[in-house]
């Protein structure tokens, strides 16, 4: 997501200077090109060679060189960035940027660019919470900057609270969200995710071995291009992607009830789940005691939540389902595009390795009305979802298949 972009790391002097450090390699190996500028006091406690060997480039200490003035200026240096990263942003720092105060290279160059910054303070939890921090805070968001707030910890001065560095992860995240053009942006979309848990007792429930991650991993793309995201989820255990809202159900019978009440006022729905198709016909009020010889339970169909889907499907509306099959895959997925009504669908052969429940990585058909098959070489699942993403917002646009 982030090859081609140029990223200018900002660093400014306190203990979280040597996350910066792994975030720099990071950043590389998203593919990002990364000049990194240092304050003095970020120098104090890592040095200007760790940082210059993680990027691969010569990093801004001192607006007064005479040598790094003459290859590229701080004012050149301000127009190159796609995005200004301060990691860490401390008080100090961002109380210069909220008073225009350019007295060294790394604010001089923030007077001076134009590119979006993202400001990741870390502070002490008292330093953080100080009026005179926070109305700086408030300053540089009225100034157009983005914060991502620190995250609440034990902090390295045996504080507890708010001041630690963003998890690098989320830092990364939000650079990506701010770099990826909002492509979803008003849309109203609905991804369902996980497995359903089809109980017939208090501690016992039927299900399948679905991760959620295919799921997910569409909520989290389409909240990169600025959708309105809802992520109606089974039980999967993991953590719902920044900005989406979740919507956390159990049964079949509940998640169908979560979709059908906010589905009329959707642009798209992608329904990722692996609903049960079947619940046991009756659900015991206490645990069920191991006396019977034999033991059978009783089945009832679930709704077919996709299909219901399909019937009421609004004109404007793009529905998108998967198929997960482990034979006759192109048959079988189909079959079910044409009777749920699916503006296309992706097929999943669980048979391949690769792919499916579980995997970091999925390689699917995607098959289009029109009857056009397209085998998708294995990817990531987030890769697979930009590929559903990409023909959702088409087909949004009025580019029939
Ligand atoms: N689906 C649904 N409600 C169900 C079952 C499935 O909405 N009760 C959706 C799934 O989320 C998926 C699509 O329908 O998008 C196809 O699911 P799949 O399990 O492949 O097929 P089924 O329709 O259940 O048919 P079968 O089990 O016979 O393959």
């Amino acid at each position: 997501m982030l090859r081609g972009k140029s990223i200018l790391l900002g660093v400014s002097g306190g203990i979280a200077v040597y996350k910066a450090a792994e975030l720099v390699r990071l950043l590389v190996k998203k593919g990002a090109s990364v000049h990194v500028v240092m304050t003095a006091n970020a120098q104090q406690f890592v040095t200007p060679l760790t940082f210059q060997v993680l990027s691969n480039n010569t990093v801004g200490i001192d607006l007064f060189s005479v040598e790094s003035e003459s290859r590229i200026s701080h004012i050149q240096k301000a127009r190159l960035p796609d995005l200004v990263l301060l990691a860490p942003a401390t008080a100090n720092l961002m109380a210069k940027m909220a008073a225009g105060i350019a007295d060294d290279y790394l604010t001089t160059i923030l007077l001076a660019t134009t590119a979006p910054v993202l400001i990741c303070p870390a502070m002490n939890v008292k330093m953080w919470e100080h009026p005179a921090t926070q109305r700086n805070l408030r300053i540089l968001g009225e100034l157009g900057h983005q914060v991502q707030p620190p995250a609440v910890g034990s902090l390295a001065c045996q504080e507890e609270g708010a001041g630690r560095l963003a998890e690098l992860g989320d830092i990364l995240e939000r650079a990506v969200r701010i770099l990826t053009p909002p492509t979803l942006g008003g849309r109203r979309v609905l991804v369902s995710a996980g497995p359903t848990w089809e109980s017939f007792d208090p501690v016992r429930f039927l299900s399948n071995p679905s991760s959620g991650k295919m799921g997910y991993a569409l909520a989290k793309i389409a909240a990169r291009r600025c959708a309105q995201v809802y992520l109606v989820s089974g039980p999967c255990f993991l953590e719902a992607p920044a900005g989406v809202e979740q919507i956390c159900v159990t049964s079949a019978l509940d998640m169908r009830d979560a979709i059908l009440r906010l589905s009329p006022q959707l642009d798209a729905i992608v329904m990722a789940a692996a609903v049960s198709d079947y619940r046991p016909s009756q659900k015991l009020p206490q645990k069920l005691k191991k006396v019977a010889k034999e033991l059978t339970v009783l089945l009832e169909p679930n709704p077919d939540i996709l299909a219901a889907l399909g019937e009421v499907k609004p004109a404007t509306q793009v529905l998108v389902g998967f198929a997960a099959e482990t034979e006759d895959l192109l048959k079988n997925a189909k079959d079910k595009l044409v009777r749920k009504n699916l503006d296309f669908i992706v097929a999943n052969d669980l048979s391949r390795k690769g792919a499916g429940f579980c995997c970091d990585t999925n390689e699917v058909t995607i098959i289009e009305r029109n009857g056009a098959v397209i085998d998708l070489a294995p990817m990531t699942k987030e890769d697979v979802a930009s590929e559903i993403w990409d023909r959702v917002e088409r087909l949004l646009a009025g580019v029939k298949n």
